[in-house]
């Protein structure tokens, strides 16, 4: 019992994590493949209970330890045969094969390098569906996304239906009592799903998983019965593995805490494909200790994810909106792309981050993904140190990009700026403003060339109100986000046909564009309508041949 509270009390439960993960010939965390080794190692066997693991785990954790004490410290019967067992287990080579940088590893490292007693088979969902449920703070939001791309890659697929699920994971929360007390409250109710199910149907399995798991450990196996698995945040890697035991009645369970785990090459996947909002999470644990908080006693120390893949992440989520764009109709097509300057040499001084090549280039991906996207750029003419050669380089920017929209500004120097202290606002009053004018000018002729192409093509507009010139004309925008300008006269409306209506704001018109300058498009109304009724006639932006099918006049 002591052996027992000394491997799951909370400090040394996460000692514990340590003893495997701090390993330092293993590099990044595999826990379970280290006690499962342990299991192969030692005499009791394969079976996964509890139990069971948990003893493989102290056995695995004084084998960590006898690097100082020596192997006369293990039990009699386990001495007995070390050498051989030792001589059958793994090489040093094997340790070091296993501590390459989790970006090195294969995505689902359990399946690749699964125990011997579970086939590859064993680790696959064969289309199970899972339902998860998740409770607490936005860390358990990722951990879920998380979690469910680790199944997904395992064959599971995903129900929003209690009623349909084969296996219900719960990720819990410890940070308040009232947190636990919800858990433990909803695991009663699911014993009924459990207790009634149709033997037809094989066994729900229910999972307890994050810090619940990893704060209470095997009470909440002891005390609810149903209760199949336990992950706790660490572990996740885990849970294909941790299902697979469970088909033969077994509860089994995944506790230990790393150093080390990110989950960095674990792609979160989303939940609800409508979310308007994703965490992106940089890093896990806590090293803080506030006296009141059990945060670091169920989620480990604190550990930072690789830049390089939170980077990729934030690439990838960058592409869903961009596509988000593309797809969808209410949502504007137009993307701010300050540029700032035409030079990389300038950018570098301006500390932008980026060159002049990467910023076109993204300037490129953008069109491609979002046909007709309409851009709009900051521009800064005359910061410290610019010659007229990066001045004409922000010329030819501004002629190879031909923004629709732009805001040019000439440099003035803000105290307390890393500019200000460090460098030079070197070029003249008379100079910068010329340049400024330079690059107006340039600006207007692209913008003007990229205005004229709307002519003669019907735009949507989103009405705004009256012009500001005049109240006898309405302004809106199209879905370039362009200011559009049509005489505020009746026209029809194609919910009801024969029916005059005046445009109000916050209505969709359609507009024939018969103008165009560099800053507005002008044309006159042709009919009330609404986002759903005009996306047929959409396709009518891009195709200038098919405005007149608009259907009305
Ligand atoms: N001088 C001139 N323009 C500036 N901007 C920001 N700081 C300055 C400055 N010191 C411009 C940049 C930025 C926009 C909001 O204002 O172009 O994108």
């Amino acid at each position: 019992m002591i052996a027992k509270k000394t491997l799951w009390g909370p400090v040394h439960g996460v000692v514990v994590g340590h003893t495997f993960t701090g390993f330092i010939l293993r590099g990044t965390m595999q826990p379970l493949q280290c006690v499962l080794r342990g299991q192969r190692a030692f005499p009791w066997g394969p079976a996964a209970s509890v139990s069971r693991q948990l003893r493989t785990c102290r056995a695995h954790g004084s084998l960590c330890s006898t690097v100082g004490p020596g192997p006369e410290r293990l039990e009699d019967g386990v001495r007995k045969d070390f050498s051989s067992r030792l001589a059958d287990g793994p090489t040093f080579q094997h340790f070091l094969r296993n501590a390459l940088p989790s970006e090195e590893k294969p995505p689902c490292p359990e399946v690749a390098d699964s125990p011997p007693y579970l086939s590859v088979d064993h680790l696959l969902g064969r289309q199970r569906k899972v339902y998860l449920e998740t409770y607490g703070c936005q860390m358990n939001v990722n951990d879920t996304e998380i979690a469910w791309s680790i199944l997904q890659k395992s064959g599971y697929l995903r129900t929003n239906n209690l009623q349909e699920a084969d296996v219900i994971l719960l990720v819990t929360c410890s940070i308040r009592e009232k947190a636990e007390q919800t858990i433990w409250n909803r695991l009663q109710q699911l014993k009924t799903l459990k207790t009634r199910r149709l033997r037809s149907r094989g066994p729900l399995r229910i999972g307890i998983l994050g810090c619940m798991a990893e704060r209470l450990k095997e009470e909440i196996l002891d005390k609810e019965k149903m209760v199949d698995i336990l992950a706790g945040p660490d572990a996740y890697r885990d849970l294909p593995r941790l299902l697979a035991v469970t088909e033969s009645g077994q509860q089994a369970a995944n506790v230990l805490l790393s150093f080390d785990e990110t989950y960095a090459d674990v792609m979160p996947v989303q939940a609800s494909p409508g979310a308007t909002s994703a965490f992106v999470s940089i890093m896990r644990g806590c090293d803080n200790m506030c006296s009141y908080c059990i945060v670091p006693f169920t989620r480990g120390r604190e550990r930072s994810r690789p830049i390089a893949s939170i980077l990729e992440e934030v690439r990838q989520l960058s592409e869903q909106v961009l596509q988000l764009i593309h797809e969808r109709d209410n949502i504007c097509k137009q993307i701010h792309l300050p540029a700032q300057s035409g030079s990389s040499r300038v950018l570098e001084a301006m500390r932008r981050g980026y060159s002049r090549e990467a910023y076109v280039d993204l300037v490129h991906h953008i069109r491609e993904s979002i046909p007709g996207v309409s851009l709009s750029s900051d521009f800064i003419a005359g910061f410290c140190g610019e010659t007229e050669d990066d001045h004409l380089q922000t010329v030819s920017l501004l002629r190879e990009v031909q923004y629709n929209i732009g805001f040019l500004f000439a440099y003035s120097m803000r105290q307390k700026t890393r500019a200000f202290h460090r460098l030079k606002d070197d070029v003249p009053e008379e100079v910068k403003l010329r340049r400024l004018e330079e690059l107006i000018t340039v600006f207007r002729e692209e913008a003007t060339k990229a205005n004229q192409s709307f002519v003669g093509r019907t735009q949507l507009v989103l009405v705004e109100g009256f012009s500001k010139r005049s109240t006898s004309d309405l302004c809106g925008r199209n879905d370039g986000n362009l200011k559009v300008i049509f005489a505020d006269v009746e026209m029809e409306d194609v919910a009801s046909p024969g029916l005059k209506v005046r445009a109000q704001p916050g209505d969709y018109v359609l507009v024939k564009i018969s103008s165009a300058s560099s800053q507005t498009l002008k044309g006159h109304a042709l009919c009330r309508t609404t986002l759903q009724d005009s996306s047929a006639q959409l396709t009518a932006w891009v195709h200038p041949d098919e405005a007149e099918n608009c259907g009305c006049r």
